[in-house]
């Protein structure tokens, strides 16, 4: 699967865009021609990964702004710095627990980031916003595969409760604006990975709270032994099953969304798709899998529950890779090694 350079130079406003995912987009961004401003407050990253998407694209030139979404005068003035197209809103706060103990503080980042930037983005008009949702949104499903129309549900934690009042706001403003504003809503399962380079990838801060850094951290030593959170749950193996996609797959579903946008090629005004494999991988398969092919053992033991966790959930991808032309493309084998070169990489090995 190729992606199809752009026609017309354009510029994309990446917000967050020396995080996990924002890094890994804007490298796809540039490869694919677009011109990319990216902005972040360093809140929860490392200069090192912008240092690392200026080696893969060997670019010297990439506008790093260093600003706070939550400033509406500073996010008024960069809409007016630069000429943009579309911008992609990752700007947020994202761990579960930590939100459930702090839910003012998730509220007033996650909401005014978004509301500051639709405020810009409609004063300027002619914008296109992707919003990066999530998977959270469906709560536990009623069955899966997921799919675009199956129902949300409330979501179990304020992290989440933000990603769906984001997708609310997102929609009316659209809505509202009679055609000025366009909005791609993609719901994201679980990204997991690394650049191939190794030179980016997930930087957790303290104790990672998710699966795939706890265990590179635990591969590597730097945790003792991995807990599996419930082994007694109503699937093949006890654990619970995910939809784990490499996160440079999912970066190019960004090129191709707001490629979609910003050609005009969109159906609704406001579109929203799953982002995932369609492929469930379950806890135990996925540490088995990481050991396999990185020949290295992940000590680990089963240990109750997590509070919060569902059993099961997985994208139907369809409307993705039909509509949008995108589809993942990684093997979880493949993706795991990345992962395992990235912390190599961090651990100077
Ligand atoms: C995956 C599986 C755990 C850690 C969360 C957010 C979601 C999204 C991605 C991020 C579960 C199990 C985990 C560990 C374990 N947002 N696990 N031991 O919970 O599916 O999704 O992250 O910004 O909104 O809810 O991902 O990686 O935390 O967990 O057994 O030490 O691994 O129980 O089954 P999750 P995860």
């Amino acid at each position: 699967m190729t992606v199809i350079p752009v026609k017309m130079k354009k510029t994309v406003l990446v917000s967050g865009g020396v995080g996990f995912i924002g890094s890994h987009v804007t490298v796809e961004l540039i490869e694919a021609g677009y011109d990319v401003v990216v902005a972040d407050n360093f809140s929860n990253c490392d200069r090192t990964c912008y240092e690392g998407v200026k080696k893969i694209t060997g670019r010297e030139d990439i506008p790093l702004v260093e600003m706070d979404f939550c400033d509406l005068a500073a996010v008024r003035k960069i809409f007016a710095d630069y000429p943009i197209d579309a911008v992609i809103h990752f700007a947020a706060f994202k761990a579960v627990g930590e939100s459930v103990a702090k839910p003012l503080m998730y509220y007033r980042n996650n909401l005014t980031s978004f509301l500051n930037v639709l405020e810009a983005a409609q004063e300027k008009g002619g914008v296109n916003v992707l919003f990066s949702s999530s998977a959270t949104v469906y709560g536990e499903p009623d069955a899966v595969p997921v799919t675009e129309n199956t129902p949300r549900k409330p979501a179990t934690s304020p992290y989440g409760n933000t990603k769906t009042m984001c997708e609310d706001i997102l929609r009316d403003t659209v809505k509202a604006s009679g055609g000025a504003l366009k909005g791609i809503l993609l719901r994201y399962f679980n990204p997991i990975g690394a650049h191939p380079s190794a030179l980016i990838g997930e930087l957790p801060r303290g104790v990672p709270n998710n699966l795939v850094p706890y265990i590179t951290q635990t591969a590597v030593g730097k945790r003792e032994c991995l807990s599996i959170f419930g082994n007694d749950y109503p699937t093949e193996d006890g654990t619970c099953l995910r939809d784990y996609i490499d996160i440079v797959d999912l970066a190019k579903a960004h090129v191709f969304a707001v490629t979609r946008m910003v050609e005009g090629k969109m159906k609704q005004d406001c579109e929203v798709f799953n982002i995932g494999t369609g492929r469930p991988v379950s806890v135990l398969e996925l540490v088995n899998a990481f050991e396999k092919v990185n020949g290295v053992k992940v000590p680990h033991k089963f240990a109750p529950r997590r509070a919060g966790d569902v059993t099961a959930i997985w994208a139907d991808p369809t409307l993705a890779n039909e509509e949008m032309g995108w589809k993942a493309t990684r093997s979880v084998e493949e993706t795991l090694a990345a992962a395992w070169a990235w912390e190599k990489h961090l651990a100077g090995k």
